[in-house]
């Protein structure tokens, strides 16, 4: 089922909010030990993705940008490691970067611009204004790593030796194409814990808490059609209750719980929920 490479292995392309790579081992001890297809509808960098290596795949995200970089990188990866590699780290170019409109150009000039700015943006961060422009300052790094070309080839090395389905969607649309047999893993935008903890904010649109619940039932219909069923999020009372019934593991993450870097605390603030 699994297959393995004997090249460098891939690992996400960009930061992301919400990255799984701290809490991978915990992740893959509780996935099933067979299933058919590997869903991930809230894919972001895909951190469980690259680490389980399935053989069929279907991913998905509502941002344009990072799918467009996921095709680019599987069908243009050496086009777009040349692009990468004009890029300059300085304000000036950072700007004029930023205010380009990524709809008018090639896809590979727009995962090459969507994979500078995760670079050498503040933190990171992908955030975008009520115009639905990505708004994230420059981050003043000495020396970001713009072309990781070794990783990108992986990447797309990955991607092309299984089958995969790169959607840009709803999530919702994604799991109808989800049938008995197959594990769907989902990672949301996390509920937050209080009203400032948390960034659930990718996009123009909101995750909120009818989200979460249509969530849910989603969740349960596809328990109900004998999927294989994983989804983290945070551990609040309302979410635990969305999932009465399933098995809620509470999982302790390293969290920011003031702005220094060094106060930094092990908390239970994440639940991993299984159907199984
Ligand atoms: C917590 S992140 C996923 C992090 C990912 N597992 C990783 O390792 O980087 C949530 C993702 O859901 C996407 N998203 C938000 N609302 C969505 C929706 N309604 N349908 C599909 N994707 C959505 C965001 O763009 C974001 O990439």
């Amino acid at each position: 089922m699994l297959l393995t490479h004997p090249n460098v292995k891939p690992k996400p392309f960009v930061k992301w909010a919400g990255g799984k790579r701290q809490l991978i081992n915990i992740l893959l001890s509780n996935v099933p030990s067979s299933f058919n297809r590997y869903f991930e509808p809230f894919v972001g960098g895909g951190a469980l993705l690259f680490e389980l290596q399935p053989s069929k795949a279907t991913i998905s995200d509502i941002n344009e940008e990072l799918i467009n970089a996921y095709s680019v990188i599987k069908d243009n990866v050496e086009e777009l490691i040349s692009s990468l590699k004009k890029h300059k780290n300085t304000p000036e170019y950072y700007y004029f970067i930023r205010s380009l409109n990524p709809k008018v150009l090639t896809p590979v000039e727009r995962a090459s611009r969507f994979i500078y700015l995760n670079k050498t943006c503040f933190n990171g961060l992908y955030r975008e204004n009520s115009k639905g422009q990505f708004n994230v300052p420059f981050g003043r790094y000495k020396n970001p790593k713009i072309c990781d070309e070794e990783n990108l080839r992986a990447v797309s090395r990955f991607l092309n030796s299984i089958e995969i389905t790169i959607l840009n969607c709803d999530y919702k649309k994604t799991c109808e194409l989800a049938k008995s047999g197959d594990f769907i893993y989902f990672d949301p935008p996390y509920h937050p814990i209080s009203k400032t903890a948390s960034f659930t904010k990718y996009n123009r649109n909101d995750f909120s808490e009818k989200d979460q619940i249509e969530l849910s039932e989603i969740f349960r219909e596809l328990d109900k059609k004998g999927c294989y069923v994983m989804l983290s999020n945070s551990n609040t009372d309302f979410i635990k209750k969305l999932y009465a019934g399933y098995k809620i593991q509470e999982i302790s993450a390293n969290r920011f719980i003031n702005c220094k870097a060094n106060k930094r605390k092990k908390l239970n603030v994440e639940v991993l929920i299984t159907n199984y």
